[in-house]
């Protein structure tokens, strides 16, 4: 399978940011382990991270045709980007969102996902092996595809 990650604002910055929350991993480290999962499954991976919603939305777009999954982590645009979602419901790749917390343990505010509703499911409070879950359900799916084409 074709993957593309797409990590929004500040996960470049992984690895300093705020450990206790999300871990001393490298954004880097993130990516490397990420490209190494889909290869040990026969599958390609593109890593990508935008600080700005248009990065994000331009991204989404270029999936569409070239990528037969997203796993996406939005950052904060996850509570409050109808745009990402527009996006999201434009192009007929899925989506998995991921957060390496548990946003229903943090602020209120954090609590809701705008994007989720375009995502076949959202995994979260996991760490980056949400990441990996996200990829096993989609090589899941098509494992099941081929050998069920009907
Ligand atoms: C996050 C959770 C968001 O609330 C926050 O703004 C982030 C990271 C996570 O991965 O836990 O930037 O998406």
């Amino acid at each position: 399978m074709k993957f593309l990650v797409i990590n929004g604002p500040n996960l470049n910055l992984l690895g300093s940011r705020e450990p206790e929350i999300y871990s001393g991993e490298s954004y880097q480290g993130l990516c490397r382990r990420l490209e190494a999962f889909a290869a040990a499954h026969s599958s390609t991976l593109c890593c990508v991270q935008f600080n700005s919603e248009g990065g994000i939305i331009d991204a989404i777009h270029g999936a569409q045709g070239n990528y037969d999954a997203i796993v996406m982590n939005p950052g904060a645009y996850t509570h409050y980007s109808i745009a990402i979602l527009d996006a999201l419901r434009s192009v007929a790749v899925p989506c998995v969102e991921v957060h390496l917390s548990n946003i229903h343990t943090r602020e209120e505010f954090r609590h809701k996902s705008v994007t989720a509703p375009a995502c076949v499911g959202q995994i979260c409070g996991l760490g980056s092996f949400g990441y990996e879950a996200a990829m096993a359900y989609f090589l899941s799916k098509e494992t099941q595809r081929h050998a069920d084409p009907a």
